[in-house]
């Protein structure tokens, strides 16, 4: 390791494998996981593991605002890291919290049943045990990853036989993120919501510590008018008025299945890749 470098434990060799500006991620624990096949919308484990030896070390903190299933904590643990997720959706705190009960140091990761709205306040933060707070009361994080919801798209029929909702609802599973209060697929406006993810990050940033980083992984929408709403795009515009957006890396889906969406008559892509969008604050 150089003795310069204090943001990872990576060799020179790792460090510049992991500038490569895409990669593919999507293993086969990701795709058949019985412990969060209801949620319909994760990311694996891997794909975290691959930022946190970017951006933390062990024993590091880690905020995920929208924690879903759990896999930013999972991985967290895995890696001995500390992680703390906010999630609004009851089930799915329960699903992140029974599968870090599963896991040796399961305890080194806590769930917060609540809304990411609030992460910026005091109150979010009481009485957790550990977490470092500074001077305002805020809690200081190493680092953010996290995926928000795309906007309405689970909520938007899209077409096909065989489009993965519909498999998904003739099987039982989730096809979106259910009907608690505060859920962001509940705003209808897209530049109302892109604000309010924006306000959400603004807060997040007040818990990052001087020249850390965050990762917001997302995705741009295709909307059955036929057109695209580039959110991820939207997204690295309005956070980076709060945070310095310093690029992306492109997560690709290799084996996900293909839809036959405009077929024949228009185009339609098949969306198999995010953005994995890295924030800075300062410089
Ligand atoms: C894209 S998913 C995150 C999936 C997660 N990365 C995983 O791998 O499981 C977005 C999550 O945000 C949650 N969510 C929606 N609105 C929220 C809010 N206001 N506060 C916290 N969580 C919210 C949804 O219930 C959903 O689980």
């Amino acid at each position: 390791m150089h003795p310069r470098n204090t943001l990872n434990e990576l060799t020179g060799r790792e460090w510049i494998k992991a500038t490569k500006s895409w990669l593919v991620c999507d293993s086969r624990r990701y795709r058949r996981n019985r412990d969060t096949e209801l949620h319909p919308a994760r990311y694996p484990e891997e794909l975290v593991a691959e930022f946190l030896s970017f951006f933390t070390k062990q024993g590091d903190w880690v905020l995920d605002p929208f924690c879903g299933s759990g896999a930013t904590l999972v991985a967290c643990v895995e890696d001995k890291r500390r992680g703390v997720g906010i999630e609004i959706s009851a089930r799915y705190a329960e699903m992140a919290q029974s599968r870090l009960a599963k896991l040796d140091d399961g305890d080194k990761a806590i769930v917060v049943h609540g809304d990411a709205r609030a992460a910026g306040d005091p109150p979010t933060w009481q009485e957790m045990d550990g977490l470092p707070v500074g001077e305002d009361g805020l809690p200081q994080f190493d680092f953010i990853m996290t995926s928000p919801p795309y906007f309405n798209m689970l909520r938007t029929s899209r077409g096909g036989v065989e489009s993965t909702q519909k498999r998904r609802a003739k099987q039982g599973l989730d096809t979106d993120y259910g009907d608690e209060a505060g859920n962001l697929e509940g705003i209808h406006d897209y530049e109302e919501f892109v604000e309010e993810l924006g306000g959400i990050f603004d807060g997040c940033a007040r818990l990052l510590r001087p020249s850390k980083y965050m990762v917001i992984v997302a995705q741009n929408v295709r909307v059955p008018e036929g057109y695209v709403r580039p959110l991820a795009w939207d997204l690295a515009r309005r956070v980076g008025e709060t945070l310095s957006f310093q690029g992306e890396r492109i997560w690709c889906q290799n084996s996900k299945r293909l839809g036959i969406w405009g077929y024949p008559t228009t185009f339609v892509p098949n969306y198999h890749h995010h953005y994995c969008l890295i924030f800075r604050k300062g410089q």
